[in-house]
């Protein structure tokens, strides 16, 4: 499709792909995605990590409504007590360890990294950024710059300096941690790489390395964290606590947030020198803290009991399919690798094939052409998980 015929573009919209979808959205309730044309797509990506929780989840929808009597906006971040705000908090810090006392809310994924990234500069004085090879962190000048993938980052540089790439799961490369080094920011299951699993002996031998040098460990949660992975963070599977911890996707239950976690003593350094060190006129909004209270609550009442074995159930479907190669899976976190880019793509458009009236929505990693992502939402019973399974074998058929 050529640019000037993009569906966004008529409408007056900006677009970033030469080929969206297009599909009108009229309404959306559990797993379900329902078209204006009357039919409906199964989410079986959750939005990209965001709808953890089902889309239109009632506890999300009754603190939005409460607090949309109450107020909006009244004032930039860290002026006026909220709430909201305090309530999002006490929720968080309950499903968080020693040292991650404190919480800093934000708008965005990539914010979240930037934050991150100026705090491990202003606590340890230091430069030098470590990242890992294979990583996705957002799309900001800062979180770009620690990503991977140099084809989407050739075209915006210079980007930030002295930032270096250690060799995913590599033991050997943790020797290059050393003390001039400020932070070293991991995803704790890398996502856009096809969902690597890392070895818990690495990010322990990570976790090791930060503390004997002083380098802060940060771990980038915002696509593997609430609850995706089957524990409410991903690196309760690992043995180790970042020293902090980036948050985002499902965090504001479909509202835009994105947010921080470290210890106070850490945190309180952005209160001076500079002081309002990470200002934000709309970071803790009152709106998408609601949504957070609502999708906090849903997280702890989450049975990863049954996440485990709906999900197990659709590994095993998955791996008994002859398009399927290889399925890598934690939680309900999933990769599906096929033969090729090519075979990924007739799954896609097969799945969004609705000639029976409901089709599946299954999405592209931006890194990995020949595997695509799955990642359900955590509240689907068996019923829809039965159903959602057999609209991406279906869309499976397709490939073979
Ligand atoms: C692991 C990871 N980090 C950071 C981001 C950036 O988040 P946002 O798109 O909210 O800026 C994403 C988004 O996909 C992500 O998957």
């Amino acid at each position: 499709m050529p640019y000037a015929d993009n569906p966004f573009l008529s409408r007056g919209l900006a677009s970033t792909t030469l080929h969206p979808l297009g599909l009108e959205v009229s309404h959306a309730k559990g797993p379900w995605i329902h078209l204006s044309d009357g039919t409906r797509l199964f989410d079986a990506i959750s939005g990209i990590g965001v709808t953890n929780f089902g889309h239109g989840n009632e506890a999300v929808k009754e603190h939005l409504q409460a607090q949309l009597d109450r107020h909006l906006h009244t004032m930039v971040y860290g002026e006026f007590l909220q709430e909201a705000q305090t309530q999002a908090s006490a929720l968080l810090r309950a499903t968080l360890p020693d040292p991650l006392d404190a919480v800093y809310f934000l708008n965005s994924g990539a914010e979240a990294i930037d934050a991150a990234l100026k705090l491990a500069r202003r606590v340890t004085g230091r430069s030098r950024l470590m990242a890992v090879t294979g990583s996705y962190h957002g799309n900001t000048l800062g979180s770009l710059s620690v990503s991977a993938n140099e084809s989407r980052k050739a075209a915006y540089r210079p980007l930030l300096p002295e930032v270096e790439f250690l060799e995913w799961n590599d033991l050997a490369d943790v020797a290059r941690i050393d003390d001039s080094v400020a932070c070293v920011l991991v995803e704790t299951v890398q996502g856009d790489a096809g969902v690597r699993i890392p070895s818990q002996d690495w990010l322990q031998a990570l976790r090791k390395a930060c503390s004997k040098v002083g380098a802060l460990l940060i771990l980038d949660e915002i696509q593997c964290g609430m609850g995706r992975t089957g524990k409410p963070w991903a690196f309760q599977h690992f043995g180790i606590v970042p020293d902090v911890l980036c948050m985002g996707k499902a965090l504001g239950g479909g509202m835009a947030m994105g947010g921080i976690a470290a210890s106070k003593a850490h945190l309180g350094l952005f209160a001076h020198g500079p002081s309002l060190g990470h200002i934000t006129t709309f970071g803790g909004h009152p709106m998408a803290c609601s949504g957070a209270i609502g999708a906090l609550e849903s997280l702890g009442k989450l049975d990863f009991a049954h996440v485990e074995r709906q999900n197990q159930r659709w590994q095993d479907a998955l791996e008994g399919h002859p398009a399927v190669r290889t399925v890598r899976r934690l939680g309900a976190f999933i990769a599906v690798e096929l033969e090729d880019a090519e075979a990924v793509q007739k799954a896609v458009e097969g799945g969004l094939n609705r000639s029976g009236g409901e089709g599946v929505l299954l999405f592209w990693f931006l890194s990995v052409p020949h595997a695509f992502r799955l990642a359900p939402p955590l509240t689907c019973t068996e019923e829809e998980m039965t159903v959602g399974l057999t609209l991406i074998l279906r869309a499976l058929d397709q490939a073979v």
